[in-house]
């Protein structure tokens, strides 16, 4: 054993494990770093949710091609699971790799996207990783992009309060702590909600509001609301949160389907669809919000 390594062990610490002083120093350097690369980047907004299948990413992209409508737009996927967000944008290729940095792939209306959905070799390959590979993976990305001048950056979460969640919100900077809960108005949802909502306050993020999506069916056929949960639990989630209700988005079967059809974001594939509608209502609330 090196007289090094001896040192370690005498310490109690394991061999050339870095001191907590080291990490701590390690983190605040790389939070400076992030801070300089997010410097051009007037507003982050994070999509996050207590449940998986709510919506997140569908008001991801939506609220992304919205606001692309006036301005420069980035999403970056966190989502290390399920990362969902390269196909809507219509982007296949990794980012661009180079001494400078990580570059963004330009998908519909020039969103500019990071994803390790374009990263791995065998995209249908499970991400098995645990928590610190998750952590450091969040924190590469933030260190590395090269975003350029954006008005809106919007990160898309994987559901919950777990690790992505909680190293992006400890490494961004707090201007960039700006979230949006997404929910459905079923009761079920309501725990969890008061959860990520509890994890955002601790973590000093701020909330800007809820999103109640599948807020009522819209009939293929006739157009009308067909209620689908027997109660609307948003209100009173968004008053427990202290925050408001930004937006209601329907279920739109009809939507969805052309969206699946053209590949494409509802706003872009039924852009006179009652979800489109909700969506840029959204966009112009967040607006005001931010
Ligand atoms: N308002 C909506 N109208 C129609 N389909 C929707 C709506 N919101 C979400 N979906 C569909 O529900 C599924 C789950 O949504 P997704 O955005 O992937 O959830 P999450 O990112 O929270 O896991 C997707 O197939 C999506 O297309
Ligand atoms: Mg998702």
């Amino acid at each position: 054993m090196t007289e090094r390594a001896e040192e370690g062990k005498e310490e109690g610490r394991h061999p050339h494990h870095p001191s907590p002083e080291e990490i701590r120093k390690r983190i605040e350097r790389e939070k400076e770093e992030i801070e300089r690369r997010l410097e051009n980047v007037e507003h982050v907004l994070i999509v996050m949710s207590g449940k998986g299948g709510v919506g997140k990413t569908t008001v991801t992209v939506n609220l992304a091609l919205c606001l692309a409508e006036d301005g420069d737009v980035g999403v970056l996927d966190l989502d290390i699971h399920g990362p969902n967000v390269p196909e809507q944008l219509g982007v296949d290729e990794p980012p661009k790799a180079s001494p400078a940095g990580l570059f963004p792939v330009k998908g519909y209306h020039d969103v500019r996207v990071v994803s390790i959905g374009t990263m791995l070799e065998d995209r249908d390959l499970p991400v098995l990783w645990r928590g610190p590979r998750k952590s450091g993976f969040v924190r590469e990305v933030l260190v590395k992009t090269q975003w350029g001048d954006l008005d809106y950056l919007i990160v898309d979460m994987p559901p919950g309060t777990g690790d992505e969640i909680m190293t992006g919100l400890e490494m961004l900077p707090e201007r960039a702590r700006n979230v949006l809960l997404v929910t459905s108005p079923e009761s079920l949802a309501r725990a969890d909600v008061v959860k990520a909502g509890e994890a955002v306050r601790r973590m000093e993020g701020n909330l800007l509001g809820l999103v109640s999506n599948m807020h009522g069916i819209i009939c293929p056929e006739c157009g009308a609301t067909i209620e689908y949960f027997a109660e609307d639990h948003s209100e009173k989630l968004a008053e427990r949160l202290g925050v408001e209700v930004l937006a209601r988005i329907p279920l739109d079967p009809e939507a969805k389907l052309r969206s699946e059809e053209e590949g494409k974001p509802m706003v872009l594939a039924a852009p006179d669809s009652r979800a489109a509608e909700a969506f840029r209502e959204l966009a112009e609330r967040v607006k005001e919000a931010l």
